[in-house]
């Protein structure tokens, strides 16, 4: 298995036959390999800085209905709400002082929030928090509406592809929804201008590693500036409340691999990581990411912006999470770091 990772670790890519020993293969040892190589390469990238991200929810109603999601339009026991356009001033304004300089509005695609009161919110932040990134997540839009949001100040979007498989995709989502328009809308992100992110669930019912073979070719073809992986988790208002929760391992497994095919990009070690192992984040890190997202969402919402169940840190504020999180990666041997924390193009050697 040594020279798999060796060669992914060199040509950034493997065949088939390669990707599908390297993921079937459950032993430690490859694993440890993995995450050693990965770490190898993210430091030589970014050294140990940790980039903060700062996610706003601001919306949870959705005209979809994923059947893995949590905020699902038929999800009648969810408890909607929709942040005020001060009240997301106020997240945006905490997370400056706590050391945020980017914010990520995320929400349920609701069609309250038109174009036109989506780019008076993107105007009014940009202008008063110049130096932040401010990246959206608020799900399928056309060419026309990214643009505007881009032109008003918006410079990064995070549209997970969920699964590049379109056998897989029609399993996970309703009829209306096809990955070939998914695909369609991360690469009119790309073309507008945006560093743009994709991604998709480790362990979501039906995968095969067939399917993750597919998602890595898309993220290969793709070449996008951020992939977000973390574990499927049920969520028990959906159809999929009975289906088993990603692995810890085949996730950590996985980020090391896209650190090894995409020196650069900027990887999440996500809540969900951390929802499945108290320390999901730290070994998340240390097999190759180099991002963390903390919550910036009021506390009286964040028990309603649950995608899957048992989410952490829906109790705690702002700035609780930011002590952690900085004293976890402390731990570890980290840094986190106040900037934008933008792609570098470099390669660090
Ligand atoms: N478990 C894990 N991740 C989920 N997401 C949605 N529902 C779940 C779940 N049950 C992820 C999707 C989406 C992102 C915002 O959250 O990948 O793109
Ligand atoms: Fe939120 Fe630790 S990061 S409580």
């Amino acid at each position: 298995m040594k020279n798999i990772v060796l060669k992914l670790e060199k040509e950034h890519f493997l065949r088939d036959e390669e990707f599908r020993l390297l993921l079937e293969d459950e032993s430690e040892e490859t694993l440890m390999l993995l995450a050693e190589r990965a770490d190898k390469v993210r430091r030589k990238v970014y050294g140990t800085d940790i980039y903060l991200r700062g996610l706003i929810e601001f919306t949870n109603y959705c005209k979809n209905d994923c059947y893995y999601c949590g905020i699902r339009r038929s999800n009648s026991d969810a408890e909607r709400y929709r942040l005020t356009d001060e009240q997301i001033y106020d997240c945006c304004k905490i997370g400056y002082e706590l050391g945020f300089r980017t914010f990520v509005l995320q929400g349920g695609e609701d069609g309250c929030f038109t174009d036109d009161k989506l780019v008076e919110i993107i105007k009014t932040i940009r202008q008063n928090y110049p130096d932040c990134a401010l990246t959206l997540s608020i799900g399928e839009k056309s060419y026309e509406s990214y643009k505007r949001y881009f032109d008003a100040g918006a410079d990064r979007y995070l549209l997970r592809h969920e699964t590049a498989n379109s056998i897989h995709y029609g399993k996970l989502h309703p009829k209306n929804l096809l990955l070939e328009n998914r695909k369609k809308c991360l690469y009119n992100l790309k073309e507008i201008g945006y560093q743009v992110g994709c991604g998709f669930m480790v362990g979501s019912p039906f995968q095969t590693t067939k399917s993750i073979i597919d998602d890595l070719k898309f993220i290969r073809d793709l070449n996008p500036h951020m992939v977000g992986i973390g574990p499927f988790i049920p969520h028990k208002n959906t159809p999929f409340k009975a289906y088993e929760q990603g692995s810890l391992d085949l996730t950590l497994k996985l980020l090391s691999v896209i650190r090894l095919m995409l020196p650069n990009v900027l990887l999440p070690s996500t809540t969900a990581l951390g929802t499945i192992h108290p320390l999901g984040r730290e070994k998340g890190v240390l097999a190759g990411a180099n991002v963390v997202m903390p919550n910036l969402s009021p506390r009286n919402v964040r028990k309603k912006y649950l995608l899957y169940d048992n989410k952490i840190c829906t109790g705690d504020e702002a700035a609780e999470c930011i002590v952690c999180m900085k004293n976890r990666m402390k731990s570890i041997g980290y840094k986190v770091v106040v900037n934008r924390g933008d792609y570098k193009e470099i390669n660090g050697e």
